[in-house]
């Protein structure tokens, strides 16, 4: 047991069937039904394997997309296709989460199988917005549809999910509740390591928040202002341009337009607040960086034309930030600041991360597209830490309880392993 929490060491799995809550959310290409990238699959990798060289019967859930943010849901069956590879065995793809079809596979099984289930959102008592809204409690959570038919055909709970132990839904927290619980090796090396930081993290200490979950990168600045934990806070891409025009500045319609129509208008009234009240602390971009027929254009803050349409900061708040980064202690990183999968505008999002991986101080980076962008500058090896979890990282900073955690250490006390 670590933090209160059953690990794999506490059980003996041979023979039983385990329902397995992994985060394997990655960005998929729909056209070729392929992963664009398959970092949360191979961090998930160690768990699977162990359960399985121990002779469990693994069930493994997970969610693809998101209601919210992207409202982008899709199926799960990529992601078997890359864990067959990844693990040199079958992880046979059903497609449903728990009605018949699911079930009857889950009582086929033989002992070392991996079969992995749909797309949990696709129940709608899994999917976020229905969390918001009703907030179940963590018992409630255990009489829905998907607990109360799986669970009877199982013997033992994990949760690897640590990029998703911010949410407060079934396959997270319900299960818990009646079955015997552990967090999986991925799940128990991240709370460690971002627990151990945050416990005294050396100043000065800098957060990056660019990336395009704007409510979880809000409320992260005011967490770790308000908490004393960031000397600064860099901005880019939108969270950058929201608190601009919140500031009355001109942003250009191409980029207030895109804020707008995101959902995030009501993101630069509340920016007002914040920065009233950290305006010593959070950096604003000095320029900003559009592509006019396929050329990077610059333009400084305060004279950014009208019709100017942001998708990168500037060069020269590039270099401001990078000696930034060069003088910190503690830096982590949510989030790129630009469109830096283009040429064009991959910027300032190329020059952080090589900052980070130049900086002497320790790096975190966080979130599935910062995962991207660190491979995609050649930089992984020279980061202190990159984490699988983008808003459950951001969430556990706030020094909340996190609701798996809760639920997992809950269980632990119900369940007391043998
Ligand atoms: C993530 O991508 O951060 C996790 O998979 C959780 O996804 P969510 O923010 O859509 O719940």
């Amino acid at each position: 047991m670590r933090f209160g929490i059953n690990t794999l060491d506490d059980f003996d799995f041979k023979g039983k069937t385990v329902l397995c809550r992994v985060d394997l959310n990655q960005p998929v290409d729909k056209s070729t039904d392929t992963l664009k990238s398959i970092h949360r699959i191979k961090a998930c990798v160690p768990t699977i394997k162990e359960l399985s060289d121990k002779g469990a019967k693994i069930v493994l859930m997970a969610h693809q997309g998101s209601d919210i943010e992207y409202k982008n849901f899709y199926c799960t069956r990529p992601h078997a296709k890359v864990l067959t590879e990844l693990l040199g065995f079958e992880v046979k793809w059903i497609e449903d989460v728990c009605n018949p079809t699911a079930r009857n596979a889950i009582k086929e099984m033989k002992n070392g199988e991996v079969i992995l289930l749909d797309n949990v959102r696709f129940c709608s008592e899994e999917q976020t917005l229905f969390e918001m809204n009703l907030k179940l409690t963590h018992e409630q959570q255990a009489k829905t549809q998907v607990v109360t038919k799986l669970a009877p055909l199982a013997d033992l709970y994990v949760c690897d999910a640590f990029a998703a132990a911010h949410r407060d839904q079934p396959t997270l927290c319900g299960f818990e509740q009646v079955l015997p619980s552990a967090m999986g090796r991925l799940f128990e090396q991240e709370y460690c390591v971002v627990s151990e930081l945050m416990e005294q993290p050396k100043h000065p200490c800098v957060f990056v928040l660019g990336g395009a979950k704007i409510s979880d990168a809000f409320m992260m600045m005011e967490t770790v202002l308000s908490s004393g934990a960031a000397d600064k806070v860099l901005t880019g891409g939108l969270v950058g341009e929201i608190i601009l025009s919140a500031k009355g500045l001109e942003i250009g319609k191409g980029t207030l337009d895109f804020i707008l129509k995101s959902g995030y208008g009501d993101f630069i009234e509340k920016a007002k607040g914040i920065y009233e009240k950290y305006s010593d602390k959070i950096v604003l971009p000095s320029d900003l960086a559009e592509v006019k027929d396929g050329n990077r254009v610059e333009a400084k803050t305060g004279s950014i034309p009208a019709d100017f349409n942001a998708v990168d900061i500037g060069t020269e708040t590039s270099k401001i930030y990078r000696d930034i980064i060069l003088n910190a202690k503690t830096v982590f990183a949510n989030g790129p600041v630009g469109v830096f999968e283009n040429q064009p505008s991959e910027l300032g999002t190329k020059i952080l991360f090589e900052s980070m991986a130049d900086t002497e101080g320790y790096t975190v980076v966080g979130g599935g597209d910062s995962v991207t962008a660190a491979k995609k500058y050649n930089v992984t090896d020279k980061l202190g830490y990159i984490c699988t979890g983008g808003g459950a990282l951001i969430r556990f900073l706030t020094g909340e309880e996190l609701p798996v955690v809760k639920a997992l250490r809950h269980s632990a006390k119900i369940f007391p392993a043998k």
